[in-house]
């Protein structure tokens, strides 16, 4: 048989899907299980998206669209990023993706040859390094743990720019972490980005409509505009807008690079589906009320879960302000025991919650960090205290004998 390509080699399958398809064989088994393990909105799209679908059918040309996006999603698009106070951008300068994933591989497959350096601060979102590899691209990791609340500091940062690589890849609001940086915060890194003007900027800002406490959501290039030339901006209808399944990113960025994205997306996609972006528009132009109520709502929930998880003896969890994630560290249980299972490790901690309470959280290995694990609080209201206690009843049940009797027989 002839071989695969080497790249294929490189994309592992996610750790969250493995959960996931964990989590969803036990509940078929008939357990009570309570899914804190998928990165999901709870809301669906107003009426009015489905409203616009219906009228359009009749409309449909069945055909190829454009490869950048229907002109009038461009203009709803650029409005968007107007809106989210990022000014003075046009048709030319942005363009869309199945997905802000979709996005995100076409910059790096435009930003990147093989073995050039791409950084990114840990915790991160599971796909960069993925992508990067399939790539074959040299991935920096930045390691950020919770004693400096999951933040890249401007220092770190400077210190990593020093090699001149070829990306920085920064993702604010934060999955898996849910931190959000501050006006100043961001303020701070944008000055050391100006400092360094051979590498380009991509921003995840997937979460900037689900930003909680007023802290507000700001990008680099509002503080440098000259960050522009090399910074694209990345956003995307799947969890602000309750829109995952449509699959809609979009990006803004300098006018080359942008076109380069649009042949890439000539010979990737051609273009994404009218149906689809008749939707698009619809959520982007129509009442902006859901996603400002859905923030509202997940706030109140962060602080429920933030509460609980504070509330257990030796667990560490820096205050999300963003998306729909807590992150906490989970290392005080390493070297004890679950209904003797031991526990060495987040993947360990997160088999036996899964197993032994029926609770599906992904390790935090997954995102780089594995002294933490990722709760995703946008389940069934009732679901979420369940969770929460259950998860609190487990680490009342640990025990610390258990792992050395174990170990003594060599289990
Ligand atoms: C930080 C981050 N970026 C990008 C994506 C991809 O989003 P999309 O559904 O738009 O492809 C996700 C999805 O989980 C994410 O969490």
């Amino acid at each position: 048989m002839p071989r695969l390509a080497a790249r294929t080699g490189r994309a592992k399958p996610s750790a969250i899907m493995v959960i996931a398809d964990t989590a969803r064989q036990l509940k078929a088994e008939g357990k009570d299980v309570v899914n804190f393990s998928i990165g999901v909105p709870n809301f669906l799209p107003g009426d009015h998206v489905y409203a616009a679908v219906r009228e359009w059918m009749p409309r449909d040309s069945g055909g190829y669209g454009s490869n950048r996006g229907a002109p009038a999603l461009l203009d709803a698009i650029v409005a968007h990023f107007k809106d989210s106070g990022l000014d003075g951008y046009t048709r030319a300068n942005v363009t869309v993706g199945i997905g802000a994933k979709q996005v995100l591989y076409n910059l790096c497959e435009a930003l990147l040859d093989e073995g050039d350096e791409i950084v990114f601060p840990s915790p991160y979102w599971t796909s960069y390094v993925d992508i990067a590899e399939i790539l074959g691209a040299k991935v920096t990791i930045l390691p950020c743990p919770p004693e400096q609340r999951y933040k890249l500091t401007p220092a770190q940062l400077d210190k990593a720019l020093q090699s001149n690589p070829k990306v920085f890849l920064f993702n604010n609001p934060s999955n898996p972490t849910g931190m959000v940086y501050s006006r100043d915060e961001v303020k701070a890194l944008a000055d050391v980005l100006v400092k360094h003007p051979n590498t380009w900027i991509i921003t995840d800002d997937i979460y900037n409509r689900l930003v909680f406490d007023g802290i507000g959501y700001h990008n680099v290039v509002q503080f440098r505009p000259e960050l522009r030339e090399r910074t694209f901006i990345m956003d995307s209808l799947s969890k602000t807008y309750g829109m995952p399944g449509w699959r809609v990113g979009f990006v803004a960025g300098p006018e080359a690079g942008v076109k380069a994205l649009v042949t890439l997306n000539s010979n990737h996609i051609t273009c994404l589906p009218e149906i689809t972006e008749a939707a698009a528009f619809a959520a982007l132009t129509g009442p902006q009320d859901i996603p400002a109520t859905k923030c509202e709502e997940l706030s109140k929930r962060r602080d429920e879960v933030v509460n609980a998880l504070v509330s257990i003896p030796g667990v560490k969890c820096p205050r999300p302000q963003g998306a729909f994630y807590a992150f906490p560290d989970i290392s005080v249980a390493f070297g004890k025991s679950h209904n003797g299972k031991p526990i060495e490790n987040d993947i360990d901690f997160c088999k036996a919650l899964l197993e032994d309470k029926f609770v599906a959280t992904v390790p935090g290995s997954a995102f780089g960090e594995p002294r933490s694990l990722r709760i995703s609080y946008t389940c069934a209201p009732a679901q979420l205290q369940k969770g929460l206690d259950r998860i609190k009843q487990f680490f009342a049940e640990l025990s610390g004998e258990e792992v050395q009797r174990a170990r003594a027989v060599g289990a």
